[in-house]
């Protein structure tokens, strides 16, 4: 097991958003959690890379382990971000060049050797696919680049530092069906030497991608199971109302 939440609970200024959640992600696996809007999601997703905290008014309780670490207990905020990457809905161009976008993790992290800095720029760029496309403008500001080729160079800057979990809110869902498929393949791929799990309402997208499905309603995790079970024969009825 790489992601452990144990009796995890959140609230903001003393609204319960996220209760009693007890999941674990298994290592170089894809899992998907879906769920209506506002039962949670991205305070999950924002709860397990430690940035929930910063917003006002919020608290939690319990345990998310990653690995041996008990994320709330390190002070070591930094690190656990570095570690657990998330990637927005909304793909992040920072105003800066295409190279700067994909270093600039690596950079904050304290890497100052350019050989190193090129090394990891065009590993991560072909890594997702978009250095073919971009070898020839790496200097170019990287808002002129599409939203699918904007999506990919947020995930290569979200793997340049290499985490050991990759977190993704609704990635594609500004994308194309093209863009779209890029990225889930992109992200299988990736599943190879990481653990992925990704937000999504495209419940094709997760039986598509995901070895295991996590559906939410109201804050709670309602049923966790292998995809192709959760699609087909779920156990509970809230599953099967989603789902079916
Ligand atoms: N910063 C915040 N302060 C107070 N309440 C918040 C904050 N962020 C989220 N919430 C509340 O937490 C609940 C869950 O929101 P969240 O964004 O996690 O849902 P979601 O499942 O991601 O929804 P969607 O599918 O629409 O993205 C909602 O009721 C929302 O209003
Ligand atoms: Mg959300």
């Amino acid at each position: 097991m790489t992601l452990g939440l144990n009796n995890f609970y959140v609230s903001y200024n003393n609204k319960l958003i996220l209760q009693d959640i007890n999941l674990a992600f298994q290592e170089k696996t894809v899992s998907a959690i879906v769920g209506p809007s506002g039962c949670g999601k991205t305070t999950l997703l924002r709860s397990i890379n430690r940035t929930a905290e910063l917003e006002s008014g919020f608290r939690c309780n319990g345990e998310i382990m990653l690995y041996s670490v008990n994320i709330y207990q390190t002070k070591d905020v930094g690190s656990i971000r570095r570690r657990i990457g998330l990637v927005f809905q909304q793909p992040v161009a920072l105003p800066m060049s295409i190279t700067e976008n994909v270093i600039f993790g690596v950079r904050y992290c304290g890497e100052k050797n350019k050989n190193c800095l090129q090394e990891i720029n065009e590993q991560c760029l072909r890594r997702v696919a978009l250095w073919n496309e971009v070898k020839d403008k790496l200097k170019r500001p990287a808002r002129e680049l599409s939203g699918g080729q904007l999506q990919r160079l947020s995930i290569a800057r979200a793997i340049a530092v290499r985490p050991d979990v990759l977190l993704l809110d609704e990635p594609c869902s500004s994308l194309d069906p093209a863009s779209t498929h890029m990225i889930e393949d992109l992200l299988v791929d990736l599943a190879q030497e990481l653990t992925i799990i990704i937000v999504t309402h495209n419940l094709i997208q997760a039986k598509r991608i995901a070895q295991e499905t996590v559906f939410m309603l109201d804050g709670q995790v309602v049923e966790k199971g292998p995809t192709e079970i959760m699609f087909s024969n779920p156990d509970k009825n809230e599953t099967r109302d989603y789902f079916f």
